[in-house]
């Protein structure tokens, strides 16, 4: 690891790096502008908050759509916390890691409740609330609340590497990138300089190809001046993903209701809506909600989950007459069924289903 600071002071990196977002800033619908917090405007904390728990695991591009629906259909964090559990997973379904939505309706009612629906702006308050881990409590607590914390995430994990010219592979360095990060953030406006710092990851010191020409931190950085930026940061190579197998099946009624099941709220899919059918494994588990012919649809369903890769065969046959409902089971009136509400492995399943019925 080079000694950057020989150079240049901690300071003058972090003015740099401000000058150079006050000019190319990402506006993004949670965001203020540089020049509007310079006025004296102030972020709102919820509008941070539901945009840091997004972005976990999730693009900005992905996010913005379900951002700007969220924020519509709940503008404060009470509005949010006095919604329907059902409401609030249908509007999460397709963004994925779904204990993110659960925990977010959570940490809503708490803030809602006990908080007076005022978010708190401190690093150690925020990291004790649901879904709020030590990244999102940095970002909170820098972006809404304008304290001086370090935000790490696998862009500024990237440029701290290039900047110290770090070789120790991820996870391992992640300390290291973090006392790295921790030095570099500014005192004076520690806000825009979080994000400063991520937009620089994500539109700049890219994994592949960086812009280094006209990066602000093309003089100091220390990969840049051995060659090295490229190859930057060192990873331990993942174990291959196991591949399991599973069976969807689709039911309609005589009238054409759609036969579903909400998923306990524990475990994968937790709290959403689903098509019935086993447990996800090895060797298929054949476990239809009703013994039938079941009409096997022609294709499969391929989706890849955070530790494995699914693929599904799809069923589909007619709800008996009399059927008893399981107390996880529900008929969904055709008009009341919308794709989006689904996640999206279950998307896929009735999409393979529309394709050939
Ligand atoms: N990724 C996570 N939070 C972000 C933010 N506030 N700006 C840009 N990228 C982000």
């Amino acid at each position: 690891m080079r000694d950057i600071t020989l150079s240049t002071t901690y300071s003058s990196l972090s003015t740099e790096l401000l000058d150079w977002y006050d000019k190319h800033a990402r506006a993004m619908p949670w965001r203020i502008s540089p020049s509007e917090r310079k006025s004296g405007i102030q972020p709102d904390p919820y509008r941070v908050w539901l945009s840091e728990v997004m972005l976990q695991q999730t693009t900005v591009a992905a996010v913005r759509e379900y951002f700007t629906r969220f924020t519509a259909r709940w503008p404060s964090v009470c509005d949010l916390a006095a919604a329907q559990d059902a409401d609030v997973m249908a509007e999460w379904a397709g963004l994925g890691y779904y204990a993110r939505a659960r925990n977010l309706l959570k940490c809503a009612r708490m803030v809602s409740t006990e908080l007076d629906g005022v978010f708190p702006s401190t690093y150690a308050e925020l990291i004790t609330l649901p879904g709020i881990g030590p990244y999102t409590a940095a970002a909170i607590a820098s972006i809404a609340f304008d304290q001086p914390e370090a935000v790490l995430d696998g862009n500024v994990e990237r440029v701290m590497a290039r900047m110290y010219d770090i070789h120790d592979p991820l996870p391992g360095s992640k300390p290291v990138l973090r006392d790295c990060a921790a030095n570099l953030t500014s005192a004076a406006r520690p806000g825009d300089y979080a994000q400063a710092v991520m937009d620089l990851g994500a539109t700049i010191c890219t994994p592949r190809n960086p812009a280094c020409g006209i990066c602000p931190w093309v003089t100091p950085c220390a990969a840049r001046q051995a060659g090295t930026a490229a190859f930057l940061p060192k990873k331990i190579p993942k174990k291959p993903k196991p591949t399991r197998y599973g069976v969807a099946y689709i039911a309609r009624t005589h009238d054409g209701s759609w036969l579903l099941e909400r998923r306990p709220d524990k475990g994968l899919l937790g709290g959403m809506l689903g098509w019935p059918g086993g447990d996800w494994s090895d060797i298929p588990a054949l476990v239809p909600p009703f013994e039938t012919a079941w009409t096997e649809i022609a294709g499969e369903v391929r989706h890849t989950f955070t530790h494995f890769h699914l693929i599904l065969s799809v069923r589909c046959a007619t709800v008996p007459t009399g059927y008893n409902l399981q107390p996880s089971q529900h008929l969904i009136a055709n008009d009341d069924l919308r794709r989006s509400d689904l996640p999206t492995v279950m998307r896929k399943a009735f999409d393979l289903y529309q394709t050939h019925v």
